[in-house]
C-alpha cells in the first residue's frame, strides 16, 4: 500500500514571520495525525524556522528547488547537501521553473541525481500546456519529460511524480478528476516500463493544479492518485489542514 501524501508548495510566498504563524497552526492541527505524509515546502529563507517549529512532529520538509552540485562558486545557489539538514524532499521540474527560469530536461536530470545521491527525495513534476493538451499531445509531453528527468537513473527508490498540467496551474481551472486519474495511470505505466513492476507499484504519484478544501474528494478518492501538491490553498490553514483531513479519510476507507 502506498502512503498518501499531501504538499504544500508555498512558491514565493510569505516572509519568515508569516510562514512562522502559518506553519503553526499548521502544526497544531496536522502533527498527530498518522496514516498520510504531509510535507512542507517554504521558501528556502523561511526553511531553518520552520524546521524548528515542526521537528517534534510528524509533518517533513521539502524544498522548491536545487542546485546540481555539492559545494562551490555558485553564487545565489543552495546545494543538496545544504538541504539535508532540513528537508526530506525537493520540488524538480516545476513548471513555474521551466518557464521562468529556463529550467531544461537536461538540467532537470542532473538535479534528480545528485538528490537522489544526497537521499534527498525528489518530487518531479510533469504537466502539459493548455495547447499540448487541445492538440491531444499530453501523454506524449509527460512521457518525454518523465524520460528525460529518469534518464540515466538506475532505480528511483523514494521518487515522487507530480503531475501538474500547466494550464490548471493557479487558475481555479483544475482538471477533472478522471482526466487526472487516466494521465497518472499513464504515468505509473512508464515507470513498468522504464523499470518494473514493483517500481511502478511503489511510486507515489500527486496530482497537482488547483486544489481546494472543495474539490480534494474527486481527487484523492480516485485509484491511482495518491495526494495533492497544493499551491494557493495551502497558504490557508484551514484549507490546508482540511484538505489533508479529507485526503486521510479516503484513502483509509479505501484500504481498509
Ligand atoms: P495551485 O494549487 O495554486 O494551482 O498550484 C499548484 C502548484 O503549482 C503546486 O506545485
Amino acid at each position: 500500500m502506498r502512503i498518501p501524501m499531501i504538499a504544500a508548495n508555498w512558491k514565493m510566498n510569505t516572509t519568515v514571520s508569516e510562514a512562522k504563524k502559518l506553519v503553526t497552526e499548521i502544526h497544531q492541527e496536522l502533527s498527530d495525525i498518522k496514516n498520510i505524509d504531509k510535507v512542507i515546502c517554504p521558501p528556502f529563507i523561511s526553511l531553518a524556522t520552520v524546521y524548528e517549529l515542526t521537528k517534534e512532529g510528524s509533518i517533513k520538509l521539502g524544498a522548491q528547488n536545487v542546485y546540481f552540485e555539492e559545494k562551490g562558486a555558485y553564487t545565489g545557489e543552495i546545494s543538496p547537501l545544504m538541504l539535508t539538514d532540513f528537508c526530506k524532499y525537493v520540488i524538480i521540474g516545476h513548471s513555474e521553473r521551466r518557464q521562468y527560469f529556463n529550467e531544461t530536461r537536461e538540467i532537470i536530470n542532473k538535479k534528480i541525481r545528485t538528490s537522489l545521491s544526497f537521499k534527498l527525495m525528489p518530487i518531479l513534476c510533469v504537466g502539459e500546456s493548455l495547447e499540448e493538451n487541445e492538440a491531444g499531445n499530453t501523454e506524449k509531453i509527460v512521457a518525454g519529460q518523465l524520460k528525460s528527468a529518469l534518464a540515466g537513473i538506475d532505480y528511483p527508490n523514494g521518487l515522487i511524480l507530480a503531475y501538474e498540467p500547466i494550464w490548471a496551474i493557479g487558475t481555479g481551472k483544475s482538471a477533472t478528476g478522471e482526466q487526472a486519474n487516466k494521465t497518472i495511470g499513464f504515468l505509473r505505466r512508464n515507470i513498468n516500463e522504464l523499470y518494473n513492476e514493483t517500481a511502478a507499484q511503489n511510486v507515489r504519484i500527486l496530482y497537482g493544479g488547483s486544489v481546494t478544501d472543495t474539490n480534494t474528494t474527486e481527487f484523492i478518492s480516485q485509484p491511482e492518485i495518491d495526494g495533492a501538491l497544493v499551491g494557493g490553498a495551502s497558504l490557508k490553514a484551514k484549507q490546508f489542514i482540511s484538505i489533508v483531513k479529507q485526503a486521510r479519510e479516503i484513502k483509509n476507507q479505501t484500504s481498509s
